[in-house]
C-alpha cells in the first residue's frame, strides 16, 4: 500500500519503519504523505494498536533530512506552502492519543530530528548523530524545529545546534535531554518496545489526555511557528540557498 514506508503490527505496537535507505530515508512529498496518511487512518483507527516506533531502514539513518534534491528549485511560495503542509504532519504526529516513539537509528538531522522531535519522546543508539543543519543550505528548520528544539533542551543548547547546524553525539543528546536513553542498536526497538509496554498496562484514555494536557501547555502561541514557516519560505528566494543546496549536491562546503 505504501512505497516508501512499512508498517508491522505486534502486540498491540506499530513499528512504522521509513525505508528509503539509500537516501538516507530523507523525507520526499511522497514519504511524509504516507506516514500522515498512516497516522490518519490504520495507526489510530486500529484498535489493536495501542502505541507507534518510528524508526529508519538500513544502518545509516533515521532520516537524514526533508529531501533536498526535491526541494532545490522550490521558489519562497513552494518553500512556504513546503513549510505549512510540514508543520501539519508534525503538529499531527505530536498531538496523536497514543504514544509516539522514534527510535533513532543514527543521522536524525533537517526534518529527520524535527519528525523525532515532534514524536512524545525519543531513544537513540550510541551511533546516532542528531542536528539542524539547515543554515549549510541557506535556510531554517522548517518542520517544527526551531520551536520544539528549544523547548526541549532550552534555548541556549538550542540556539548552539541551530546556528552552528553541527551534529551532537547520542551522548550529548542523552545529556541534554534531546533523548530519553541511548542504547546498542540491537536493543534499540526492543526499548522502546519495553517503554510502551508500560503504558499499555495504563489506561489509553489517561494517556490520551496526557498527551493532550503536555501539549497545551507548550503550544500557547502559535507566533513562533509561523516565523518559522514564512523565515524558510523566504529562504528559498536567496542566493545562499542556491549555493548552499549546489555545494550539497556537488559535494563541497558552501561558500557564503
Ligand atoms: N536529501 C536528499 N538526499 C539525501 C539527503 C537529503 N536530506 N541526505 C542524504 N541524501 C543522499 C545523498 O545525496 C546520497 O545520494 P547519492 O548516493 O545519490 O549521492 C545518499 O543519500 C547518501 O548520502 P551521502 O553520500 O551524503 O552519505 P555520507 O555518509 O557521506 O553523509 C550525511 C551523510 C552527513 C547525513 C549527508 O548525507 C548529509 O549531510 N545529508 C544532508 C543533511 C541535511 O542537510 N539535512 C537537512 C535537509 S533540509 C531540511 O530538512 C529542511 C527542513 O527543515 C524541513
Amino acid at each position: 500500500m505504501y512505497n516508501n514506508i512499512q508498517i508491522q503490527v505486534n502486540d498491540h505496537t506499530a513499528l512504522l519503519e521509513i525505508n528509503r535507505p539509500k537516501n538516507l530515508n530523507a523525507l520526499n512529498r511522497e514519504t511524509l504523505e504516507d506516514i500522515d496518511h498512516a497516522f490518519q487512518n490504520e495507526l489510530l483507527n486500529d484498535e489493536s494498536v495501542r502505541g507507534v516506533i518510528i524508526t529508519g531502514a538500513g544502518e545509516k539513518a533515521f532520516v537524514a533530512g526533508a529531501d533536498i534534491k526535491e526541494f532545490m528549485h522550490y521558489s519562497q511560495e513552494e518553500g512556504l506552502a513546503l513549510a505549512k503542509w510540514g508543520h501539519g504532519v508534525m503538529n499531527r504526529i505530536e498531538a496523536f492519543p497514543k504514544p509516539v516513539i522514534a527510535a533513532i537509528n543514527g543521522f536524525a538531522l533537517g526534518g529527520g530530528l524535527e519528525l523525532a522531535l515532534a514524536c512524545h519522546f525519543r531513544v537513540a543508539n550510541q551511533q546516532a548523530k542528531l542536528g539542524l543543519p539547515e543554515v549549510s543550505l541557506g535556510l531554517i528548520p522548517g518542520y517544527g524545529g526551531t520551536q520544539r528544539l528549544a523547548q526541549l533542551v532550552g534555548k541556549g543548547k538550542a540556539m548552539e545546534m541551530i546556528l552552528t547546524g553541527e551534529m551532537i553525539h547520542a551522548q550529548d543528546a542523552l545529556n541534554w535531554g534531546l533523548v530519553n536513553y541511548v542504547v546498542e542498536q540491537t536493543d534499540l526497538i526492543s526499548k522502546a518496545m519495553e517503554l510502551l509496554e508500560k503504558m499499555y498496562g495504563k489506561s489509553s484514555n489517561a494517556i490520551a489526555a496526557a498527551i493532550k494536557a503536555v501539549n497545551a501547555g507548550l503550544s500557547k502561541s502559535e507566533d513562533g511557528f509561523s516565523t518559522e514557516m514564512q523565515a524558510f519560505g523566504d529562504g528559498f528566494g536567496t542566493p545562499d540557498f542556491k549555493e548552499g543546496v549546489d555545494a550539497f549536491l556537488n559535494k563541497r562546503k558552501p561558500k557564503f
